[in-house]
């Protein structure tokens, strides 16, 4: 049988489930946790040990048809002074909660479009946030760019704060599949981007790319490869268009007979993967690929490459600290989301109040599964020794879900009595074998594709 027909028949076509970005993930979160859990999370973290700090911006100028993001969209900057203002306003409630003198080891800006920002607003943002967290002196500060809302001066100003890599949203270089996603951005537009980045003195950058988009076929997603390895980024990260139309209503606007066949969809992600990996990239995980020389790479071969909500990282900070509206905070004792919609967290600080809306209380098994799904993410191995060193006997609970994927999943994955390993031809699949380890999935919740 034909590989993708194998894969077919396993349901990757038809399956949905989770991009575990997290575990639990965040449609099982509860308002049973919100506030009182996060001023007692924050008030507990150690001092010496840094987090990790990520701020929300939920605007742009252009809303992208295919983009899943919370954002919206602002022909002014009125809205962003007033929301960088409670920013401030949250930033100055949680100094209050967390030990004097707790440090930064990384902070990224996502969005929406962080370079929506004008300079002055940079500056103010980020000097908000380093009056709470101190840097440390290697703190990697790391930016989403929309290379058509940067000039050299918003460069220049995020230079200055300390920023030191950007992540470039590109998507498809087509000019029709451009217009199919609504988003138009000339290749000259991106490289001069760059070309700003790097004279600025940034030289990590990494590019986002996706498949599966409308009209996308083996000769567009070719040429789009080619002109971003034209620009050499450090990281590529290759995400599989998540079409769903029902929670980002602006994916109404797609016309989705223009979307690729289930079979070329899985054509592009391998055409891509292949290019990238002809010109020295190695994968990393299901969708990102990396240089040798990138610390995604380093932490991949070490055993210490992590998952987290932007994807892969090689971040050890236990502890990511939340800022804005919708942000989610990972703590120890669990997770804690600020209120989703901007408005709702604006009304939650001007208040007063800090803005934790939501979230899920840790219990020792999901410590254990959270761990075990990001082992199977990042290595493609649920290593049971290692499970058992941290987690004591309580690992024994894995033992028929082991059992359950080999069953199901036959000769696409190996057991060898200690480790369980996602074979090559099996790794279309994480998601969902990964996916057989949660107990928490919920009810009535519809994913985008497994593929
Ligand atoms: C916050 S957005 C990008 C930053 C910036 N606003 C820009 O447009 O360049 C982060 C990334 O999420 C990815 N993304 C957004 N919607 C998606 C979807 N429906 N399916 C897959 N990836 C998506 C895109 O690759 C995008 O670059
Ligand atoms: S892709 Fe970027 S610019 Fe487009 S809507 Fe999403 S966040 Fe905004």
């Amino acid at each position: 049988m034909k590989q993708i027909d194998r894969l077919r028949n396993l349901g990757l076509f038809d399956s949905r489930v989770p991009r575990y970005t997290s575990y639990p993930t965040a449609p099982i979160f509860g308002t049973d946790v919100g506030g009182t859990f996060q001023e007692a999370a924050l008030a507990n973290l150690p001092v010496d040990v840094p987090v990790s700090v990520y701020i929300h911006i939920p605007f742009c100028e252009r809303l992208c048809w295919f983009c899943a993001c919370r954002t919206q969209g602002t022909r002014t900057l009125n809205p962003v002074e007033n929301y960088i203002g409670v920013l401030e306003q949250e930033l100055s409630l949680i100094a209050k909660h967390i030990p004097d003198g707790l440090r930064m080891g990384r902070l990224h800006w996502g969005g929406g479009t962080p370079t929506i920002l004008s300079p002055e607003l940079i500056h103010r943002l980020a000097k908000a946030v380093k009056a709470v967290f101190q840097p440390t002196e290697d703190c990697e500060f790391s930016v989403e760019i929309d290379p058509t809302l940067v000039d050299r001066a918003k460069i220049a100003a995020l230079a200055a704060e300390g920023m030191n890599r950007a992540s470039i949203g590109i998507q498809d270089f087509d000019t029709q599949v451009q217009t199919a996603i609504g988003r138009e951005q000339p290749f000259s537009v991106t490289k001069r981007c760059v070309d700003d980045l790097r004279a600025a003195g940034i030289h990590s950058l990494n590019a986002d790319l996706v498949y599966g988009l409308p009209h996308q076929d083996k000769p567009r997603i070719t040429d789009t490869v080619n002109k971003v390895l034209s620009l050499a980024p450090d990281r590529v990260a290759l995400f599989g268009y998540a079409h769903v139309p029902w929670m980002a209503k602006r994916q109404q606007l797609i016309d989705d007979t223009a979307l690729p066949s289930d079979e070329n969809r899985f054509g592009l992600a391998e055409t891509a993967a292949g290019l990238l990996h002809g010109a020295g990239f190695e994968s990393i995980g299901i969708d990102h690929f990396a240089k040798p020389e990138d610390g995604l790479c380093k932490a991949k071969h070490s055993g210490h490459l992590r998952r987290n909500f932007q994807g892969y990282t090689d971040d050890h900070c236990p502890t990511l600290v939340g800022i804005g509206a919708s942000s989610i905070s990972r703590f120890a004792s669990g997770y804690v989301q600020n209120a989703p919609a901007t408005a709702a967290y604006i009304a939650r600080i001007t208040e007063g109040q800090l803005p934790g809306a939501r979230g899920y209380a840790m219990q020792p098994e999901d410590k254990l599964r959270a761990r075990t799904i990001e082992m199977l993410m990042c290595d493609f191995t649920l290593d049971l020794p290692a499970l058992t060193k941290q987690f004591g006997d309580d690992a024994e609970a894995l033992a028929p879900h082991i059992e359950e994927v080999c069953e199901v999943y036959g000769s696409l994955v190996t057991w060898s009595g200690d480790k369980l390993t996602i074979t090559p031809a099996g790794r279309p699949l994480t998601r969902m074998i990964a996916s057989t380890f949660d107990t928490h999935k919920p009810e009535g919740v519809r994913y985008s594709q497994a593929s």
